[in-house]
């Protein structure tokens, strides 16, 4: 063997660091972001981060279900300039994906949802903050973002989800989003196993030897001020009382006040009925998010994206279509976009990125994404979004056997 050949061939230097995270300079997908990030994570905030509802069997079929699908491309289509813009709630975007609301950020790394908003906003893509953000809604909208929603969850008598309300329109969020598959908080066992206590984890034993194997984590942790529910604090839980925030009483009546004082775009998050799609765009909503929490609130709900074509059957033509739950891939965006979302929203996979580094990590998050997106379009022969449709996607799964994937898959009420 040729020793200079051989040597050609070798490369000792390390692969360059995007956006300086360093940790994630070999990360090539969403999963492999995953997996730095449960390196650095201490046990309850990886459980908090990945966790389900009970058995997580809605977990698992989110994912489950799009290896289901198969993609068909219409070839020998000219995608030399691929276009991923879209209209959402009224606001011209570049991309099809939002950041989705996430409670107590600052778990998962100490920076929380100021590390988030500058990605959202240097990408123009919207940011829903939740109720249960770990900074005021003022802080976040102060870092800039051109596209904020604000994700309501209501509790008590109401008196303090209408100030909320108010401040978010005060603060200048654009799109309010009512979610309503928490009436109750379902067990997460994967918590309740890891001792997760929000917004402050107690310290015991176990979470002591956790934190003394995840130095980096603790030493942020322990150096910053310690996490709270600030959009809720006033009347909202405490750090206990996060059952009894969410006591089971929120009706479609809270979308009629909300409709009455909100003047911008309205949504429920949640929906996966065609039917409660249809009485919300009665009610005057312009948006539904299909989604069933990442999984994490009713197990046996049906993965997220078997529920989209019905729903988009029912409403698409009258309201706007939004889609969460199982995205990892531009695959499974091109899969919920061609299956009738106009648009998606990520959760763990923006969350990874911030917990395998911050800032930084965010931003590799959404641009493995978004790479992914561009080249997923163009092996699928849609040059724009606009070009999808259900002709894509067919379901090819071992569970059901071949059935289009536009069937409905829940009986109507009527
Ligand atoms: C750690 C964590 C916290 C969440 N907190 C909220 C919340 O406060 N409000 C809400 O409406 N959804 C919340 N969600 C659900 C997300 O908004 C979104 O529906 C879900 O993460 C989408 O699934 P994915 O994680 O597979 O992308 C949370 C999700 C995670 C992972």
């Amino acid at each position: 063997v040729n020793l200079r050949d051989l040597c050609s061939l070798l490369r000792f230097q390390r692969p360059p660091a995007p956006h300086g995270a360093r940790c994630l300079a070999r990360a090539h997908s969403i999963d492999d972001v995953a997996r730095v990030a449960r390196r650095r994570l201490p046990l309850p905030a990886r459980s908090y981060l990945d966790g389900g509802g009970e058995g997580e069997h809605t977990l698992r079929r989110n994912r489950e279900a799009f290896q289901e699908i198969d993609l068909l491309a219409h070839e020998l289509q000219d995608v030399s300039a691929i276009d991923t813009r879209v209209d959402v709630c009224g606001a011209a975007l570049p991309l099809p994906i939002a950041f989705a609301p996430v409670g107590g950020a600052r778990l998962i790394h100490h920076r929380g949802e100021l590390a988030v908003a500058p990605v959202a906003r240097d990408a123009g893509i919207p940011y829903a903050v939740s109720t249960l953000a770990s900074t005021s809604l003022e802080d976040i909208a102060a870092c800039g973002g051109e596209h904020l929603w604000f994700q309501l969850y209501v509790w008590g008598d109401r008196k303090d989800a209408r100030r909320l309300v108010d401040r978010a329109r005060g603060a200048g969020y654009e799109v309010l989003l009512l979610s309503i598959d928490v009436s109750v908080r379902s067990k997460r066992e994967r918590e309740l196993r890891a001792g997760v206590t929000l917004p402050r984890p107690h310290l015991t034993f176990d979470s002591l030897l956790e934190g003394v194997r995840h130095p980096a984590w603790s030493w942020h942790f322990l150096t910053s001020p310690a996490p709270s529910f600030p959009n809720v604090t006033s009347s909202g839980p405490s750090d206990a009382d996060l059952e009894a925030m969410f006591d089971g009483s929120v009706t479609w009546s809270d979308l009629e006040w909300m409709r009455d004082r909100w003047d911008g775009p309205i949504g429920l998050k949640g929906v996966l009925r065609p039917e409660d799609a249809v009485r919300a765009a009665d009610l005057g909503a312009d948006v539904v998010v299909v989604s069933n929490h990442g999984g994490r609130q009713l197990d046996h709900a049906p993965a997220s994206i078997d529920a989209l074509p019905a729903v988009v059957d029912a409403v698409g033509d009258r309201i706007e279509v939004l889609f969460d739950s199982g995205i990892r891939r531009g695959t499974d965006i091109v899969t919920a976009l061609a299956s009738g979302a106009r648009a998606v929203l990520i959760g763990r996979p923006y969350l990874y990125g911030l917990a395998a580094a911050g800032e930084a990590g965010v931003r590799v998050a959404l641009d493995l994404l978004t790479t992914e997106l561009r080249r997923a379009l163009a092996l699928v022969g849609a040059p724009s979004l606009r070009a999808l449709d259900e002709s894509f996607v067919r379901r090819n799964g071992p569970r059901r056997g071949w059935a289009p994937v536009h069937q409905p898959v829940l009986r109507s009420a009527g």
